[in-house]
């Protein structure tokens, strides 16, 4: 009988596996493929104060083993998402979500973060510093590792339930933004966001995307992710959760063996909606395989 339980920051998971933001909306679409219970969390749709529409279309495209989006934080507002989608959330999934809160501003940032720390439905908060598909906020926030120290501060300085930052691959130096997100104070941080790209369309000679440029995630990205999920977890000294390509098991235990004490599984839940149920099915098999007994014994094991 082997062990699948994790834990983030204090807070117990049946196991590590969790759908990211952005990829799961607020539950609802999948609970008809499964029972959301089995997961470990839910990382919420990235919220900010305002509803926002988000981008014009086209705002996907498919790319060999993944995908651009550009969808620009559609989302109902966090007074709608704590009101409405929220109790929703509550009749399908009976555990602890992660709010992953958008922001414009400081002040934008500071306040969706602590109406979501009011909420008991919250298990943490995930700052979304790293968004590439907005002008202001987002990545901007998240290159500057001035800014994220200050921003994780203030967001800190305002809420009780444990803060992680979620970090931008987009810099030249990732460990160097997870060490400003520890300074200011930051519970976890959770890597990596989207890569910044592009594709053209060879018949109208144009971008794709209505915005020109996307974030690329799916299974191409997963040797790139887990590399900087290695480099953070040598950096800092607090926990990291993993994301980036994960499609399967073997992946889930490989991020771990980086330093991630759980993961976020993306665009893979676009390609099989029963993908992380699948995951969370096959990890006891393949920790067999591996003569793993508890995936907690696993996190940063390829450092040792
Ligand atoms: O465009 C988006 O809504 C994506 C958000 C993100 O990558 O954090």
């Amino acid at each position: 009988m082997v062990d699948t339980k994790t834990a983030l920051s204090g807070w117990e998971l049946d196991n590590p596996v969790i759908p990211a933001s952005g990829t799961f909306g607020f539950g609802q679409e999948f609970a008809a493929f499964y029972d959301l219970g089995i997961l470990g969390s839910i990382a919420l749709k990235g919220t900010t104060k305002e509803p926002r529409f988000g981008n014009p279309t086209p705002r996907i495209a498919e790319c060999t083993e993944g995908m651009l989006n550009s969808v620009g934080l559609q989302n109902p507002g966090v007074h709608k998402v704590i009101k409405e989608e929220l109790p929703e959330l509550k009749k399908i999934f009976p555990k602890k979500a992660i709010a992953n809160v958008g922001g414009f501003s400081e002040e934008e940032y500071v306040y969706v973060a602590s109406l979501f720390d009011k909420e008991e439905q919250i298990g943490l908060i995930e700052l979304n510093v790293s968004c590439p598909n907005v002008h202001a906020g987002g990545m901007s926030f998240g290159t500057d590792p001035k800014k994220v120290e200050s921003l994780t501060r203030a967001v800190k300085a305002a809420v009780k339930k444990p803060l992680y930052v979620k970090l931008s691959p987009n810099v030249t130096d990732i460990a160097e933004i997870a060490l400003a997100a520890e300074s200011g104070g930051a519970d976890g941080v959770a890597l990596i966001n989207t890569l910044l790209g592009m594709r053209i369309d060879l018949k109208t000679k144009k971008p794709v995307l209505a915005n020109k440029k996307g974030g690329f995630s799916g299974r191409a990205v997963f040797p790139v992710a887990l590399r900087m999920v290695y480099d953070v977890y040598e950096a800092v000294h607090i926990p990291v959760i993993g994301m980036g390509g994960i499609s399967r098991a073997e992946d889930v235990m490989e991020m771990m063996l980086a330093g991630a004490s759980a993961v976020e599984v993306g665009a893979e839940n676009l390609v099989d909606p029963f993908a992380c149920r699948n995951m969370i099915r096959d990890l006891p098999r393949v920790m067999e395989k591996y003569g793993v007994k508890s995936l907690k014994e696993i996190i940063g094991g390829a450092h040792r």
